[in-house]
């Protein structure tokens, strides 16, 4: 696991679009795993400006989102296609078509999370993920638990992330309590990861993850440590605390 410490948010998060944006030069049809969240926010309005400045292109580069809440519209302004849309791909050349995020509102999401992990198998597999880290050390939303989805599940989300997030909803009783995710598999097939983090918030959290020392599934994002390929990207405010 590579270690990067920026001054600030802001370096943090070019560190992070230069990071996507060198991939997409290698290769121009990249899968591009992306997480919502306030994290990434910076790294989408960077790749915006490369995009509108610097001709960064994304008409090949296919999407697949990691998560979003259960029984919530697309175009609700607190779901995670609504996010997307209007932080990242409403601004730069990506088709539609070759974006992909969890549908919360299907019939049959068992069969559907099946048909997920098989899509992003069938487009090539994750060349790149981004992810964020839940206070919680969840990624994606795979929770501290006994044991952890290997694919694409149904899951409850736990009171700590409900509070977490409820800072977007008018109010907590909003939050929705479950989520369609992808596993800790899924993730862990991309060939590339970059973990982003910033502020105070996630001090303990880096600290637990930054020792390198322990996998357990009562820190999801430890198991990132059998990766090959995983960047942590922190501010000092996420290091130092
Ligand atoms: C979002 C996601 C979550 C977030 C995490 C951190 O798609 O998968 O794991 O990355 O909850 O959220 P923020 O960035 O809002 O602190």
């Amino acid at each position: 696991m590579k270690v990067i410490v920026e001054k600030n948010y802001e370096e943090l998060s070019k560190t992070a679009a230069n990071i996507i944006k060198d991939e997409i030069a290698k290769k121009p049809n990249l899968v591009l795993g992306l997480a919502t969240g306030s994290t990434p926010e910076g790294t989408y309005r960077e790749l915006i400006r490369l995009h509108k400045e610097e001709g960064l292109d994304f008409s090949q580069v296919t999407t697949f989102n990691l998560d979003e809440y259960v029984g919530i519209d697309k175009d609700h302004p607190n779901s995670y296609h609504y996010y997307m849309k209007t932080t990242l791909f409403d601004h730069i050349n990506i088709d539609p078509n070759n974006t992909f995020i969890p549908d919360g509102k299907v019939e049959n999401p068992e069969k559907y999370c099946k048909e997920y992990d098989r899509l992003i198998e069938e487009k090539g597999g994750i060349d790149l993920q981004v992810l964020g880290i839940g206070e919680n050390g969840h990624i994606a939303f795979n929770e501290p638990d006994e044991a952890l989805n290997v694919g694409t599940s149904v899951v409850n989300l736990t009171e700590s992330t409900i509070q977490a997030n409820s800072r977007f909803f008018d109010s907590i009783d909003q939050v929705p309590k479950t989520a369609i995710t992808m596993g800790i598999g899924s993730i862990m097939k991309a060939k590339k990861i970059i973990l982003l983090a910033n502020g105070k918030k996630k001090a303990n959290v880096i600290k637990e993850l930054l020792k390198q020392d322990k996998i357990t599934t009562k820190l999801p994002a430890s198991i990132l440590l059998l990766h090959p390929d995983v960047t942590v990207i922190v501010d000092e405010e996420a290091y130092n605390g």
